[in-house]
């Protein structure tokens, strides 16, 4: 069964799309797999990094026609980076939240089990930020997720929020489903609120994998580059931060299977 990983988080702007790119293009460069990313969100960041405009076919199309065996199929494409193919979001893909149709949040789950997928070794889905329709999807589809906040105040409680409705979606509709961790993005070491934040993390989650992602202009100057962060050297510490996070999914995985 191929890794079918989600980055989460209920706050917008915490770097969710950010970990999707810079995991995907880990297991792409350094573990040599073929990696489909999904993008779940109307925002289409993702779709943006990695270099798509004006998409034929999106995940509007996929899952207004989830009745549809393979329809997952007709909308990957390839992208720049090496061995990452793509299956691109649009704006309309906000209209998909208010359709009512059964299984409405195994959507995206039913789309990859009727997709020939033989030839892809990792899924990483983007999530749009907000506990909405979409967010369940991914939710619903994935089998390991990583909740993902920033060090700020209010983003712990963004961590609660999604953290339960995980914990539902794990009993009620997706029992493979495992929460990998939790990762503290745009964390600067110099700033005593960021320290702060990390620490009432460790006491909320004391048994959990816990992560702190630097802050870096870099990611950003990547995103504008619709390049991996990779590629930048100042973003060094961010993919280090990234690597040791996909390390951690990649050997638990093996650990529980
Ligand atoms: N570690 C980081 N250091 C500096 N900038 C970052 C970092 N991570 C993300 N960013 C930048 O912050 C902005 C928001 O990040 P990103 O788009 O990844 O967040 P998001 O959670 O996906 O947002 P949304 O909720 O809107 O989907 C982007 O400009 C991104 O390049
Ligand atoms: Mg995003």
């Amino acid at each position: 069964m191929v890794l079918r990983l989600t980055f989460a988080g209920r706050k917008g702007g915490v770097g969710k799309t950010a970990c999707t790119v810079a995991t995907a293009d880990d297991l792409a460069t350094r573990f040599l797999m073929n990696v489909l990313v999904i993008d779940m969100d109307p925002q289409a960041n993702t779709s943006a990094w990695l270099g798509m405009s004006d998409p034929k076919r999106t995940m509007n199309d996929v899952l207004y026609n989830s009745t549809i065996d393979g329809a997952l199929n007709a909308a990957i494409t390839e992208t720049e980076w090496p061995r990452v193919w793509l299956a691109p979001a649009e704006e309309e893909l906000a209209s998909r939240e208010a359709d009512r149709v059964p299984a409405s949040d195994s959507r995206l789950r039913r789309a990859l089990r009727t997709a020939d997928l033989s030839w892809v070794d990792a899924v990483v889905i983007d999530s749009p930020p907000s506990l909405s329709p979409l967010m369940l999807n991914c939710l619903t589809a994935a089998d390991t997720a990583v909740i993902v906040t920033d060090s700020e105040r209010g983003g712990l409680d963004g961590v609660a929020r999604v953290l339960s409705t995980a914990a539902v979606i794990a009993e009620d509709s997706n029992p493979t489903l495992r929460l990998a961790g939790i990762a503290m993005n745009k964390y600067d070491a110099s700033t005593s609120e960021h320290a702060a934040r990390w620490t009432e993390l460790g006491e909320l989650y004391a048994g959990w994998p816990r992560w702190r992602l630097p802050k870096r202009a870099a990611v950003a100057t990547a995103y504008g580059a619709s390049a991996p962060p990779r590629q930048f050297r100042s973003a060094n510490s961010f993919v280090l931060a990234m690597r040791d996070v996909v390390d951690h999914i990649l050997a638990t995985r093996e650990e529980g299977e």
